[in-house]
């Protein structure tokens, strides 16, 4: 079976951040359980931006850039955990273990995942996949969900 998917142009860093908040946005009922996103792309491509869009419409305010160094940062919104990983710096698969990952697999927490490859089958799995790429200066993405509350964010997202 062929996941449910979208296509979206980004001509700008202004589009990738209203990606991210179209995502909040169109976040499912947490109560039964937590969401997964994969944030994958080259270097550059607009995942930390999209992520920030995401945080920022979910209320949190100040900074928000990559954890490049500590690889996890969590942000608590009222009953919402949600944590921002950037996995660009794991030297090893192995290591996922110690950063605690596993706690956020629960309701009302979201994992937004940057370089989810480099963790290999070490990384909780994507309830929703969005690849970001390079279209000359501007951007281009794809979403796409592998589970039932990732068709049912892509379904709300279209609904938007
Ligand atoms: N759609 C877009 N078009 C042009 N530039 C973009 C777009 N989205 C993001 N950018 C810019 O790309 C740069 C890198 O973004 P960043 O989110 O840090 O990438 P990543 O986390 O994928 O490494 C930033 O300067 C950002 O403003
Ligand atoms: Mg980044």
């Amino acid at each position: 079976m062929r996941e449910p998917h979208i296509r979206l142009s980004l001509p700008d860093a202004a589009a990738t951040e209203g990606l991210g908040a179209r995502l909040a946005d169109a976040l499912p009922d947490l109560s039964r359980s937590g969401f997964v996103i994969h944030l994958q792309g080259e270097l550059g491509a607009g995942k930390t931006t999209c992520v920030r869009g995401f945080l920022r419409r979910l209320g949190v305010a100040g900074i928000i850039r990559s954890p490049t160094y500590t690889l996890v940062e969590p942000y608590t919104r009222g009953v919402l955990t949600c944590a921002h990983v950037d996995l660009y710096r794991l030297r090893h698969p192995s290591e996922i273990e110690e950063l605690g990952l596993r706690e956020y697999l629960a309701p009302h927490c979201v994992l937004l995942i940057e370089w989810p490859d480099k963790g290999a089958g070490q990384v909780p799995p994507a309830d929703l996949a969005a690849v970001i790429d390079y279209d000359g200066e501007a951007r281009r993405a794809w979403l796409r969900s592998h589970s039932s509350v990732g068709a049912s964010l892509l379904e709300r997202f279209v609904a938007q």
